[in-house]
């Protein structure tokens, strides 16, 4: 590591010993990001995580809804997002004036939202999941009601095609996981033939229906520590190779495509974190009329427990 990067990261340790604060960083975080990092997770673990810490200061390294999702569940703590252009484009496909309309023509229906949205849209939702527990939620409502789920179509789908439950889907994706195309699954298939296929549920169905298995990041996680497969070709943006790579020394990522980068998540640099730090740049708040409204569906999904 380079000398300036020594002093960067060290800079910033004190930094956060001084002001009481926290780093959280996403699986898709650079990965000199991930490894300054007091804690690495899924949407799932991070929201968890932010709902129970004690530090006065979270400096969420990640995309906004997750720092936003971060300050709903903690309105008394300071949560700094290190660059304030790093959003998500697939939670900005959804609107709450858009989905007001299309609730009023499915009275009843039950609105399932992926954390990935705004808290805004968040308001307007029953209950929200991410990509480890989607599949668990639509399962907890009942069979008889509509199911409104967004913004991701293709995790939408995903979700249908594993409980048989149709839903009415909104038309929103990943651009990154989008880049994903069978053919280029069919060619890593040919070059890796024993290889394991791990891909995200953001990817399309065409892709999904391909793999061995269809997991989060932190489901990948779990399953290339206890498969017994020593090659592994991944499904989903390269960030998470990162962790994978250090934490089974004795096993080979194969990345699907090196085009997987989502530019938003490689938007923060160490640079941006010391900023925050030094400035409390840039804060996170949310109106308390929002956040009082969007706290509900996310702690109905951190409980897992839906009284409709
Ligand atoms: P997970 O880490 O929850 O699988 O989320 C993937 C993602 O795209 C986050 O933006
Ligand atoms: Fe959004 Fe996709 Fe980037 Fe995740 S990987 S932040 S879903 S654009």
């Amino acid at each position: 590591m380079r000398d300036h990067q020594q002093e960067t990261i060290s800079r910033i340790k004190s930094l956060c010993r001084d002001h009481n604060a926290i780093i959280l960083a996403h699986n898709y975080q650079p990965d000199i990001i991930q490894d300054l990092a007091d804690f690495v997770g899924d949407s799932l673990e991070l929201s968890v995580k932010a709902a129970a810490l004690e530090e006065k200061t979270i400096v969420f390294c990640g995309v906004r809804f997750m720092a936003e999702t971060a300050k709903i569940l903690s309105p008394d703590k300071t949560v700094l997002l290190p660059n304030a252009n790093a959003g998500c484009p697939m939670a900005d496909m959804a609107d709450a004036e858009s989905l007001r309309r299309l609730k009023a023509m499915h009275p009843g229906a039950v609105t399932v939202c992926y954390v990935n949205s705004t808290a805004e849209v968040k308001t307007e939702c029953d209950i929200c999941c991410t990509s480890a527990n989607a599949e668990n939620i639509v399962k907890m409502i009942p069979p008889e009601r509509e199911i409104i789920f967004l913004p991701d179509k293709n995790l939408g789908a995903n979700v249908e095609k594993a409980t048989g439950r149709k839903m009415i889907l909104w038309p929103g994706f990943c651009p990154t996981h989008m880049r994903i195309v069978p053919e280029i699954i069919i060619q890593r298939k040919k070059e890796y033939p024993e290889a394991v296929l791990m891909v995200h549920p953001e990817c399309v169905p065409a892709i999904t229906a391909m793999a061995d298995e269809v997991l989060s990041t932190g489901g990948m996680l779990r399953f290339a520590r206890e498969t017994a497969a020593k090659q592994i070709i991944v499904g989903t943006e390269i960030g998470l190779l990162h962790r994978l790579r250090r934490e089974n020394p004795h096993k080979e990522f194969i990345p699907v495509s090196a085009n997987a980068i989502c530019a938003n998540m490689k938007m923060i640099s160490l640079h941006d974190v010391l900023n925050a730090l030094e400035n409390n740049e840039t804060q996170i708040n949310v109106p308390e009329e929002i956040r009082v409204k969007a706290k509900k569906p996310i702690i109905r999904m951190i409980e897992g427990k839906i009284d409709l």
